[in-house]
């Protein structure tokens, strides 16, 4: 039997426990907290910035894996070279740490993506914001930004000044979207790719609150672009396992790439109902080397909404009395303001009505109840 380590006891190793016990792979999963919402998998608790710890948690696993990109790339390496299948490889995931080395890899690659720079001690600050066309623009910490906390839109650099003490800022043009995109796919350490159609995503305040599943009215050749740059990532960077990658749709119909997830992504949620393989098992499967599963849809559309703070019991007794269809998941976390504590996934044949229940729904669940 397969056994598969996961670094990271939250939402995304739990939503991988259906997908593990279908294959009949053992999962351990390896927590910060005992507590954390991986709980039924967790294995091991300790610091995922401890060559040592992890180690000790490789015994015995036939790969490891990821819920989150925090695992320093030093101790990935150390990993790699004693002799563990690391997957995706430390190369590939180095990416994810740092969005100026993203940048920079996807520039060499010749991927189309936003104007950037990098602003730092040694660097002019106007010649640097020249290269991304002046205020207003978008400031980035390299690294540990999530749900929006590390991107700020500003009109002087003053509005870094924190940021700017402590280091490198990556500078971005405001790039002016229609909306955004996802596209996400799932590779074999032998290369075989397959990918579902690009989703919308909807953010409010840098934080994804909606997806709409495949995205509304992509033209066919957009369709096709955003699968050959999601697959042309995957291949160049030799990614294993899911790949998400967040694209800006401009008027003028070009996609921009924003960033890159080496794991499964909130923007693929909404596929382990809309579609045959769910982004958690295709996770599996790709990292373990096993064929992966067809991506077609199982209804036209699919809506996912994201659950902030904490799941409340009456609302969703309420959700689950209107609405039988819709699929509610819970992550199991104490409640937190803004944190995300759980979605909801409405699917059927007619966009406008999945969008409304799926809102509906939403609204229902996300009372402010939690929010202090
Ligand atoms: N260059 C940009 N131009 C316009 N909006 C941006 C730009 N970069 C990021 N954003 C907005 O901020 C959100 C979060 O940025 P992102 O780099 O994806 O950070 P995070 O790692 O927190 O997801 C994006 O989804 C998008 O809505
Ligand atoms: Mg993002």
């Amino acid at each position: 039997m397969t056994v598969i380590g996961v670094v990271g006891g939250g939402q995304l190793a739990r939503m991988m426990i259906p997908g593990a016990i279908n294959l009949g792979i053992t999962l351990r999963v390896f927590a910060q907290s005992p507590d954390d919402c991986a709980a039924p998998a967790i294995t091991a608790v300790g610091d995922f910035r401890s060559a040592e710890d992890l180690m000790a948690f490789c015994e015995g696993l036939d790969v490891l894996t990821f819920d989150h990109e925090h695992v320093p790339v030093a101790v990935l390496e150390a990993l790699e070279a004693s002799g563990v299948s690391v997957y995706p490889r430390s190369a590939a995931l180095a990416l994810t740490h740092d969005k100026t080395v993203m940048r920079a890899a996807l520039a060499q690659l010749d991927i189309p993506q936003p104007r950037w720079a990098v602003l730092g001690a040694s660097r002019n600050p106007e010649e640097v914001l020249q290269q991304v066309g002046g205020f207003p623009c978008v400031a980035k910490l390299p690294i540990g930004g999530y749900d929006g906390k590390g991107v700020r839109v500003i009109e002087s650099f003053a509005d870094i000044e924190d940021w700017m003490a402590l280091g490198d800022v990556l500078l971005e043009e405001r790039v002016n979207f229609v909306r955004e995109l996802a596209q996400l796919g799932a590779r074999r350490p032998g290369g075989s790719w397959v990918s579902w159609d690009a989703v919308e995503t909807v953010q409010a305040n840098g934080v994804c609150s909606e997806v709409i599943a495949p995205a509304v009215g992509l033209t066919e050749a957009m369709r096709a672009d955003a699968a050959r740059i999601g697959s042309r990532i995957a291949h160049d960077i030799d990614v294993v396992g899911i790949l998400a990658v967040e694209l800006f749709e401009t008027a003028d119909g070009v996609l921009l790439v924003n960033e890159l997830a080496m794991r499964p992504h909130n923007s693929g949620h909404v596929f382990t109902e809309l579609s045959v393989t769910s982004q958690f098992e295709q996770h599996l499967r790709a990292v373990s080397d096993f064929p992966l599963g067809a991506t077609t849809l199982r209804a036209a559309h699919g809506v996912m909404v994201n659950i902030f703070g904490g799941v409340d019991p009456d609302a969703a007794r309420s959700v689950a009395d209107n609405y039988p269809a819709i699929k509610i998941h819970s992550y199991d976390k104490s409640p937190r303001p803004g944190r995300k504590a759980g979605h909801l996934v409405a699917s059927g044949s007619q966009i406008e009505f999945v969008l409304q229940d799926a809102r509906d729904a939403g609204a229902r669940m996300n009372t402010g109840r939690y929010d202090g």
